[in-house]
């Protein structure tokens, strides 16, 4: 297949399944689940009897201090699982496996980016007893800074081994990270700091991405400065800053604020115990972005998190002993908590962590990656992979990938051209494919194949893990027939679920819970086919999926007209043939300003600076007037097709004018 024909399949062509592909029987005789009738069989049970399957899996799969005394209490729309029992994450990753043959054996792999031809790549390896000393020491670190059970941690740093060591390290002693993504800005930092009341941030003077430096630090410093609309500091709790040297970057410590990593390391014992946690104890919030306003504060907590994070990482990705497991996602988004972090290290696995981009210093850096390292399992985005495709398939040719065993995605819909690009290019036809469905919210894989047991088609997540139960209804709630289209929801609660929106629950209520009577909805639509299986075609709420990131289009908005010469902002998504979806906002100006190309380019840097890069828009389009229903709401389903439609050529600093079609269309949405 041309790599052109093949990156302009639009992401629609999702709806298209025409192949199935049965697992190999050498794979299933050694998979963990080895045929359909098990999975179904499996399946069933933890439908039909959940305390008592979900009840089994905790006790089998976790180390408890003190066991729980019920699996469930579901008082919808909030959950508590395995209430009274005791346990800690960083004991569950570590410390079970010190006196096994696990302790020597690789837990963290890692390489970071820099890349000079004539030397070896900058490489780290922890095994578990060196990760267990490295995360003990830090644990003693934030004892030693005041950190308490409780308090909150931000985490802001590059995919170095230290993310993994300091989110281990706060679950060590009870604390409860948010994990930022360093792709994020000064002001997006600020906020959730202020969200949480974090009091300690850790970062690094810069990490590496593209070749170039990334100035964490400094975006930490100016967050520290910021005030909000009456003048006050926005991030005001914050008393300590733990910075790690990673990129030899000049940056400014302050006195009394800022700690160096290696310093504060060098003065505290390498032995910490864990403390046991209630299984309910909050164990990290996560932000992402909704429908409206600002990124929500994602609450999960201690016990129901870990199982659904182990349990589907040996299952989904049929893990074995001697695999070297990659998933390509950054700690900061939750792939990089459930299957780089948490998942992989319970099972005592060999978890693979690459600083960089897929196109430094050249487009096959994860090609010779997997070579080098001998990759077993590849988790990575559809994104990524409509990319290579673009690249074309010289660079994975370039080199020896028969090491890999199974393939995953996550993220976005899959179009069926990518997954056989994938499946053949990349998984030399033998590999399997597991795309992964699943959400921030759930903590843990929901819909998927698990290879070995059920047959995959090209573009479809296809049935749901144990303990899930995912529906397609209509707007009443009420199942649609086969094949037809409707909203994703899921009618029981699951281990992993949220437990919760930091600060604000009746936004939980009202975002999940309300849309259909006592179900979770997920803001995704879908249809499911004659075999049950499930197509997810993406948001059908006010959020986009930006190249697998999810990003708010009020959120946007509200960026773009915080600029002074702003008046109004709508933003909108347009199919894009890589990034899935592409952001185009629509800008009217205040007063006589006129638009220019120049004021194009600054507002989309303001973006970037108000949010970050991920959310600065591909396309400025300024208009005179928005369209407008008669209650004065925007018409966004006209502007989405208009953004459809095309960039506009020529003269792209034109006024565009919706008064006539807004005219023609006035409806209320
Ligand atoms: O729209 C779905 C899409 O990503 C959304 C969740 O985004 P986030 O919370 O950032 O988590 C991403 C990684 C788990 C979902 O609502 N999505 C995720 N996986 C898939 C997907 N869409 C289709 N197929 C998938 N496999």
């Amino acid at each position: 297949m041309p790599p052109e024909s093949a990156a302009n399949s639009a992401i629609t062509s999702v709806l298209r399944e025409d192949r199935v592909f049965l697992p190999a029987p050498e794979f299933s005789q050694r998979a963990h689940i080895k045929s359909l009738d098990e999975y179904q069989e499996l399946y069933r049970r933890s439908i039909e009897s959940p305390e008592t399957f979900w009840g089994e899996q905790a006790e089998k799969e976790l180390v408890w201090f003190e066991r729980w005394h019920s699996v469930l209490n579901w008082n919808p729309p909030l959950a508590q699982w395995f209430s009274g029992g005791r346990l800690n994450v960083s004991y569950n990753c570590l410390d079970r496996w010190l006196n096994t043959p696990y302790a020597d054996k690789p837990a963290i792999v890692w390489e970071g980016e820099p890349w000079d031809q004539n030397k070896p790549a900058q490489q780290k390896t922890l095994t578990y007893r060196e990760l267990h000393q490295e995360v003990c020491r830090f644990a003693n670190v934030l004892l030693k800074l005041g950190i308490r059970p409780g308090d909150r941690v931000i985490i802001y740093l590059p995919m170095i081994p230290e993310a993994a060591i300091a989110m281990l390290a706060c679950t060590r002693i009870g604390a409860v990270h948010s994990v930022v993504f360093g792709g994020f800005s000064a002001h997006s930092v600020a906020d959730r700091i202020a969200d949480s009341g974090a009091r300690l941030v850790v970062t690094a003077d810069g990490g590496f991405r593209r070749g170039a430096i990334v100035p964490l630090k400094k975006n930490v410093d100016d967050a520290l400065e910021l005030k909000d609309t009456r003048g006050a500091l926005l991030a005001r709790t914050v008393e300590k800053v733990v910075v790690v040297c990673r990129a030899s970057n000049p940056i400014e410590m302050r006195d009394g604020r800022d700690l160096w990593w290696h310093e504060q390391m060098q003065s505290v014992p390498a032995d910490c115990a864990a403390t046991p946690m209630d299984s309910e104890a909050p164990l990290f919030i996560l932000y992402t972005s909704g429908s409206t306003g600002k990124p929500k504060g994602i609450l999960h907590t201690t016990a129901g998190y870990l199982l659904g994070s182990k349990l589907t990482t040996r299952l989904v990705f049929d893990l074995r002993d001697e695999d070297i497991y990659w998933c390509t996602a950054d700690v900061g988004w939750v792939t990089g908590h459930s299957y780089v972090v948490y998942g992989p290290l319970a099972n005592g696995a060999t978890s693979f962590m690459y600083e960089g981009a897929p196109n430094y210093p050249e487009p096959d850096r994860f090609w010779s990656i997997i070579e080098r390292h001998r990759v077993t399992i590849l988790y990575t985005a559809p994104t990524a992979i409509r990319a290579f495709m673009k690249w074309g398939v010289e660079w994975p040719r370039k080199h020896d990938l028969a090491s890999l065993r199974l393939l995953g995605t996550v993220g976005e819909p899959i179009n069926p051209e990518a997954w056989m690009w994938y499946h053949e290019h990349i998984g030399g036809k033998r590999c399997p494919i597991v795309d992964t469905w699943w959400q921030t919210e759930t903590g843990a894989i929901m819909i998927t194949p698990l290879p070995g047991a059920i047959p995959t088609k090209p573009g479809s997540a296809t049935l749901p893990f144990f303990g899930v139960v995912p529906e397609v209804v209509n707007d009443k709630g009420e199942v649609v027939p086969c094949n037809s289209g409707g909203k994703l929801v899921i009618r029981k609660p699951w281990p992993s679920m949220l437990r919760g929106l930091w600060g604000d629950p009746e936004r939980y209520r009202q975002v999940y819970w309300s849309d259909v009577k006592d179900s979770y909805f997920t803001g995704d639509g879908c249809r499911q086919d004659e075999d049950g299986y499930f197509w997810i075609v993406g948001r059908i709420d006010d959020v986009l999926n930006v190249a697998g990131h999810r990003i708010g289009t009020a959120e946007v908005e509200s960026a773009i007209v915080s600029h002074p010469k702003v008046a109004e902002a709508a933003v909108v998504g347009r199919p894009d043939d890589l990034k899935g979806q592409a952001l185009v906002a629509f800008v009217t100006l205040k007063g006589a300003i006129k638009p220019d190309a120049n004021l194009r380019e600054e507002l989309r840097q303001h973006v970037a600076k108000e949010i970050g890069p991920v959310a600065r828009p591909d396309d400025i389009r300024f208009a005179e007037a928005l369209p407008k229903t008669r209650s004065g709401k925007i018409m966004r389903r006209l502007l989405k097709q208009v953004a459809a439609g095309g960039e506009i050529k020529g003269d792209t600093t034109t006024l565009e004018d919706f008064t006539v079609l807004a005219r023609l269309s006035q409806t209320d949405e």
